[in-house]
């Protein structure tokens, strides 16, 4: 989606965004978020458990919307895109890697992986390839989810997310399940393509290792952004 500005618009940019979750006890899973992304920018997002680092994301991903503010994607209001732009959005520049995998029960690894980039038409075999290899999966390619360890679900879902080579990759706790190596290793994978495509990311990681890797660190309290801790 281009922007007609003449300076370079934020690839995202949030006003004043809350989210309150309805219900018999409505809660508020963010406050007043203020947040620019900017094009290659690589952010870790830490904060504790409830604090609404996952509810950020999948408003990222315009996967929820917010109750409140304005979230500007090239510079647009994005409550005023339609279905289909949405739909686009989400499925060529968002690469999402879920903090629990939502791997297709019924494909194999690899049908998995290959989806994304099948249904953008933008096969790309050698970078599947080079990426399961890297990411000790390649035997594991024709086995279904539940045939494969819970660490060995979480790296094909990253690898999913990567081979689209989309604009923005938002990950949930990429490596929450994966040993300390294995999980250096994948942020590694994460960030060269990152660097190979110009990716922007947003990284939530309880790790400090992996939030090194990130030139900014965010922290969420109680729904409560604070830049650059
Ligand atoms: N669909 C929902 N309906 C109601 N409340 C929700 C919903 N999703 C999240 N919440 C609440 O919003 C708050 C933030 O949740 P969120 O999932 O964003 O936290 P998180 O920082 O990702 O936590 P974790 O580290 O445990 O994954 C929590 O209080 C949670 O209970
Ligand atoms: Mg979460």
């Amino acid at each position: 989606m281009p922007s007609h500005t003449d300076a370079p618009a934020p690839l995202i940019k949030l006003e004043k965004i809350s989210k309150t979750y309805a219900g018999a006890v409505p809660v508020t899973a963010l406050k007043e978020v203020n947040l620019e992304i900017g094009r290659g920018d690589r952010l870790a997002l830490l904060g504790k458990s409830g604090s609404g680092k996952s509810t950020l994301l999948n408003l990222l991903a315009l996967i929820d919307k917010p109750s409140s503010g304005a979230l500007l994607i090239d510079n647009r209001e994005s409550a005023l895109f339609s279905e289909k732009e949405a739909t686009t959005y989400r499925r060529q520049d968002i690469g999402f890697i879920f903090q629990f995998f939502n791997l297709l029960p019924t494909l194999t690894l690899r049908e998995n992986i290959t989806l994304p980039m099948e249904l953008l038409q933008q096969n790309d075999d050698e970078l599947v390839r080079q990426l399961v290899r890297e990411a000790g999966i390649a035997d594991k390619l024709e086995r279904y989810p539940e045939e494969v360890s819970g660490g060995e679900q979480q790296r094909a879902a990253v690898i999913r997310a990567l081979v689209k080579k989309p604009r923005l990759i938002l990950a949930d706790e990429p490596t929450g399940n994966l040993d300390l190596e294995t999980g250096l290793h994948i942020v590694g994978l994460i960030n060269e393509i990152c660097d190979q495509f110009g990716t922007s990311l947003v990284m939530v990681t309880h790790s400090q290792e992996a939030a090194q890797a990130c030139a900014r660190r965010l922290k969420i309290i109680d729904g409560h952004l604070l830049n650059d801790v």
